[in-house]
């Protein structure tokens, strides 16, 4: 197995003048993680650092297994029976697939909004305040809907309706009262799987901005097929790719290469990056 990876470019200003980023502060780790579906190896030996307050993007062909390594990311895996997840994976330097650690609680922390818009058949109110009635939340629940509506960009527009059916709105409408809901439970990582794929372009741009501005207080990391929203919204790339044995005929997730968006973009290290970049592969 060939496979290069490039560490994440931490370089000061003159290679990154946008956005340096410090050393160390990375809000995950990854040592050759893995991830098997019963006896299939989806993804295997992906190590690579996801710095915090930092957009990082999974990119790659269909089926290299962007979502199953997000998923590794919150134990999402851990709701599909006979997954096993090998190597190590650090949050915040703790092992998350620790014995001691509540899954329930790693979910909490790292949320996540899925490709399809997927609101509660509840209140635009009751969609927000779901996850914090769940944790037993004690607070002002009314502010923490305005506020959790507020930073998904999307109090404007529904304040007068809390009432109204989640249902009601909007495919874009949608996927920001989903993010609402997962910033009302306060996390500190929001996971989102192709969140766009569903949306019409402006709807897109909506998203793309509220991204950019939840960054400042949140680390997100998002798989997207659309190479221009990569390049837009992301400070951090990971290209995947599939690489197939021929002699078992087995198709498995590999990372090809983790470096800045900016690099990734202008200057892929790998062929297999640059020609999926440029539209020849993939
Ligand atoms: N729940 C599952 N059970 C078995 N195989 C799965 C499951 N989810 C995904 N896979 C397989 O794992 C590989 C990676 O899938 P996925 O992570 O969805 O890729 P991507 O998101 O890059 O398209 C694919 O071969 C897919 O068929
Ligand atoms: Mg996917």
């Amino acid at each position: 197995m060939q496979q290069q990876v490039v560490a994440p470019d931490t370089r000061p200003e003159a290679a990154q003048p946008e956005s340096p980023i410090p050393r160390g502060d990375d809000v995950f780790e990854l040592a050759d993680v893995s991830c098997s579906y019963g006896s299939f190896t989806a993804v295997r030996d992906i190590s690579l650092n996801i710095p915090r307050h930092r957009i990082t993007a999974l990119i790659g062909p269909s089926g290299c297994g962007k979502s199953t390594l997000l998923r590794c990311l919150n134990r999402m895996n851990d709701l599909v029976p006979g997954t096993v997840v090998g190597g190590t994976l650090h949050y915040n330097g703790e092992d998350i697939y620790g014995a001691d650690i509540d899954p329930v609680e790693v979910r909490r922390r790292i949320g996540m909004v899925f490709q399809k818009p997927n609101p509660f058949p509840k209140s635009i109110y009751d969609n927000v305040a779901f996850g914090p009635r769940l944790n037993g939340f004690r607070g002002n629940l009314d502010d923490l809907v305005e506020e959790a509506l507020t930073r998904a960009a999307l109090w404007d527009e529904v304040r007068g309706k809390l009432k109204m059916s989640g249902l009601a709105l909007s495919g874009g409408q949608q996927q920001r009262l989903c993010i609402a809901r997962t910033l009302a439970v306060q996390p500190d990582v929001i996971l989102m799987d192709e969140p766009c794929s569903a949306l019409d372009p402006i709807a897109t741009l909506k998203i793309e901005e509220l991204m950019a501005g939840l960054k400042d207080d949140y680390t997100i990391v998002v798989v997207t097929h659309n190479m221009q929203q990569a390049a837009r919204v992301s400070d951090m790339t990971a290209f995947l790719t599939v690489n197939i044995d021929d002699e078992v005929g087995e198709r498995t997730g590999e990372l090809v290469e983790f470096a800045s968006t900016n690099h990734i973009f202008t200057n892929a290290s790998d062929k297999r990056t640059e020609d999926y970049i440029t539209g020849r592969f993939g």
